[in-house]
C-alpha cells in the first residue's frame, strides 16, 4: 500500500511511520508535515532512508492534490494541537485544522482515495468529576477551546465530505496520549523534562481534572485497524480506560524520578480548562477487535521517562523556548 501520512513528523504522527514500518514493512511511506516547531526531521532519523518526507503545508492544493494522486490512502495527522497555543493565537488552529482539513477532502473526492481522519475526544467537551458517564461514538459535539472547535469542524466537514460526496473516509477520535517524541511542551513531557533539568514540576490549579490516558502504540494500532477494517462513514473513540487525575499522574511522575511526591508548583489554571475526559470504546473493541496492549500505565510511564532520559540531544534544544513560553504565560 501506498500510505500519505500528514504530520508525521510529529509526535502521534512520527510513532504511527515507525509502528508501521514495523509491522507493515512493505507499505511506500510518504510524509506531508510543514515542520512546524511541534514537527521534528529527528523524529524521523531512524526511518529516513525508507519513507519520503516532503516537507510541505497541508493548505498547498497544489501539493496535496499531486500527493494524493499518487496514493492508495491517506492518513490525516496534521494539526495545530496545543490547547494553550490556540487561546493565546487561534488563527493557526483554523487555517491548519480546518482550511488543511478541507484541502485533503478536496483531493481525495478528486482521486477517490481513502482517507482516515485523526481527531481529539476533546471535540466533546468535558464531562463532570465523579459522573460514571463516557464519551461514545453518539455524543453530542460540545468543544470548549480554539483547539478542540476547529477539530469538530474538520470532522464535520469529513462526515460531510462521505455523505455528499461519497468520500470513503473514516474518524477517529482518541483521548490523551502519551510515549516517546510527544513535544515537551506537552504535560507528561513538560513535567519529565523540568525534573531532568533541575526546574520544578508545574500543576495547573489543583491537578482535580481527570484525562482518560492511552500509550501512542495503542492509539495507532487502532487507527491501522479503521484503517483496514473499519466501516466507510463510521467514527471510532479510542480508549484504554485509563481515567487518571492530572495531580495523581504528576505524583507517579515525581515518585519514578525519585523525588518528594509533593514537591512541585501550582500554577494558574488554563481558560476553560476542561474537567474531565472519558472514552466507552466498545464499538473499537466489540466490532473490530482492537484491545490495548499497553495496560499498565505505570509501566509505560518508565518507559516513558526512560527514553526521554536517553534521547536529550530530541528535547533539549527545544525546552527553553517552550519553559520562556510559559513564563510569560504564567504557567
Ligand atoms: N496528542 C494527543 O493526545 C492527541 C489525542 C487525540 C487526537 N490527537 C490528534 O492527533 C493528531 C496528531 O497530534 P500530535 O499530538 O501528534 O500533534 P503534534 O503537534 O505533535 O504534531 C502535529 C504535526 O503536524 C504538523 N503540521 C502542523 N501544521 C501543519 C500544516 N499546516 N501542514 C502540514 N503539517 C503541519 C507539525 O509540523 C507536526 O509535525 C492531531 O490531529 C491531534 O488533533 C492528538
Amino acid at each position: 500500500m501506498r500510505l500519505l501520512v500528514t504530520g508525521g513528523a510529529g509526535f502521534i504522527g512520527a510513532n504511527f511511520v515507525h509502528l508501521t514500518l514495523r509491522e507493515f514493512p512493505d507499505t511506500e511511506v510518504t510524509v506531508l508535515d510543514a515542520l512546524t516547531y511541534a514537527g521534528s526531521r529527528e523524529s524521523l532519523s531512524e526511518v529516513a532512508d525508507r519513507i519520503r518526507l516532503v516537507e510541505g503545508d497541508i493548505t498547498d492544493g497544489a501539493l496535496v492534490d499531486e500527493l494524493i494522486a499518487g496514493t492508495d490512502a491517506v492518513v490525516h495527522f496534521a494539526a495545530e494541537t496545543h490547547v494553550d497555543n490556540g487561546l493565546a493565537d487561534p488563527a493557526p488552529f483554523v487555517h491548519t485544522n480546518v482550511v488543511g482539513t478541507f484541502t485533503v477532502l478536496e483531493a481525495v473526492r478528486r482521486h477517490g482515495v481513502r482517507l482516515h481522519h485523526v481527531s481529539t475526544d476533546e471535540v466533546y467537551g468535558d464531562l463532570e468529576l465523579g459522573d460514571p458517564a463516557r464519551f461514545t461514538e453518539s455524543t453530542p459535539y460540545n468543544p470548549s477551546s480554539p483547539y478542540s472547535s476547529t477539530k469538530a469542524s474538520a470532522d464535520l466537514l469529513v462526515r460531510a465530505w462521505v455523505r455528499s460526496y461519497g468520500v470513503r473516509a473514516t474518524i477517529s477520535n482518541c483521548s490523551n496520549n502519551y510515549g516517546p517524541y510527544q513535544h515537551v511542551e506537552k504535560f507528561i513531557p513538560r513535567q519529565i523534562t523540568n525534573l531532568l533539568t533541575g526546574r520544578r514540576a508545574k500543576l495547573y490549579g489543583s491537578g482535580a481534572n481527570v484525562r482518560d490516558w492511552i500509550h501512542v502504540d495503542d492509539h495507532n494500532a487502532a487507527v491501522w485497524r479503521i484503517l483496514r477494517d473499519g466501516a466507510i462513514g463510521a467514527t471510532y473513540l479510542i480508549g484504554a480506560d485509563g481515567e487518571r487525575d492530572n495531580l495523581s499522574v504528576l505524583r507517579t511522575l515525581l515518585t519514578l524520578l525519585d523525588r518528594d511526591p509533593d514537591d512541585f508548583d501550582h500554577v494558574p489554571d488554563r481558560a476553560g480548562h476542561d474537567l474531565r475526559y472519558a472514552i466507552d470504546a466498545s464499538r473499537l473493541r466489540d466490532e473490530l477487535g482492537w484491545r490495548p496492549q499497553h495496560t499498565d500505565f505505570e509501566a509505560g510511564l518508565r518507559a516513558t521517562v526512560d527514553w526521554y532520559r536517553s534521547n536529550e540531544s530530541w528535547w533539549g534544544p527545544l525546552k527553553a523556548d517552550v519553559e520562556a513560553r510559559y513564563a510569560e504565560r504564567g504557567r
